[in-house]
């Protein structure tokens, strides 16, 4: 049902045409109903029943609407733990006035049925209120890392994630947490908040999951119209070209802009391509003389889709 891509710059997995890969990750002999969640005090109990038996416990941090990317993720933390915690959680602090909070598909049932075959072991769903009581009001932020690319499109959205994600990992205190390398701004975001809060927890980097035709996964490719959805994958097409310029010594401001002309001229409207440092995102310029990251965000209609590919460096 999957396939690791044979692409030379990416550990990815590609699903094939047709295949919604929800049944990949769902082995029938462990499909059995979930447990749910919805308080931290029970969320802890749980916890502390596990730990008292000397398992380790892994936490999926979600916002629902769970596809084969989300899975994928599960089987990462199955990986590296006996105990698995998926949270849903769509988080407002995260979204902007004019975003789509108010739309952001919500289906418990379906999630619920998702995971019934995963091996996940508890569904963390709490509700605004449980979140975020009366009176709340601190926030976590780390404008360093989180200004640019997605953060200037987006004001306050990162401020929204680094806070839900300190609280979903201090309500659980799970061993590992597992975050998608799609999102490739939050994942760095959340190392270094961990880091720089000493949460004693490891962040988990799990590969992007992609249609057939290479588009990300992304429980926002719905809004997307047919005729849009054809001309979606031209993103990661495009991004790997940039990548491919730089391995072969373009320089990356050059690399970058003519991966947005390319986007521009199919219909995109592009808000970044960019070549940064892939542990620090600082921006690269001039050829490569380390590895690098392709990032790139860009609307098709009312959607934005966001995509990355590393770039691996070697001398030549
Ligand atoms: O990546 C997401 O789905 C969200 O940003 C996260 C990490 C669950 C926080 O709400």
């Amino acid at each position: 049902m999957i396939r690791k891509s044979g692409n030379r710059f990416s550990e990815e997995i590609m699903l094939k045409e047709n295949d919604s890969g929800l049944s990949r990750f769902a082995e029938p002999e462990l499909t059995r109903p979930i447990t749910t969640v919805r308080t931290v005090r029970d969320l802890r109990a749980r916890v502390a029943q596990w730990r008292g038996a000397g398992e380790r416990v892994a936490l999926v941090p979600t916002m629902g609407a769970l596809h084969a990317g989300h899975l994928s993720l599960i089987g990462v933390a199955k990986a590296h733990t006996s105990r698995v915690v998926v949270s849903i959680f769509v988080n407002p602090m995260q979204f902007g006035p004019h975003e789509d909070l108010a739309h952001y598909p919500r289906d418990e049932a379906a999630d619920m049925q998702a995971l019934a075959g995963t091996g996940a072991d508890l569904l963390y769903a709490p509700g605004a209120d449980e979140m975020y009581p009366q009176g709340f009001a601190t926030q976590v932020s780390l404008p360093s890392l989180t200004e640019d690319l997605c953060g200037a499109a987006r004001p306050n959205h990162f401020e929204g994630v680094a806070t839900v994600v300190t609280k979903l990992l201090m309500q659980c205190a799970p061993d590992a947490a597992v975050f998608g390398e799609k999102d490739y701004q939050q994942l760095l975001m959340i190392k270094r908040l961990v880091r720089d809060l000493d949460l004693e927890v490891e962040i988990v980097a799990a590969p992007i999951v992609r249609e057939a035709d290479g588009l990300a996964l992304s429980s926002r490719n719905g809004y997307l119209s047919h005729a849009e959805r054809k001309i979606a994958p031209i993103l990661i097409q495009t991004i790997g070209h940039v990548a491919s310029d730089l391995a072969q010594g373009r320089g990356c401001d050059d690399a970058a802009e003519a991966g947005r002309f390319k986007l521009e001229a199919e219909g995109f409207r592009v808000d970044y391509v960019a070549v940064r440092d892939p542990d620090t995102l600082a921006p690269l310029s001039g050829p490569l003389k380390g590895p690098a990251r392709v990032l790139a965000a860009a609307y098709l209609g009312k959607t934005r889709l966001i995509d990355n590919v590393p770039v691996p460096f070697s001398r030549r």
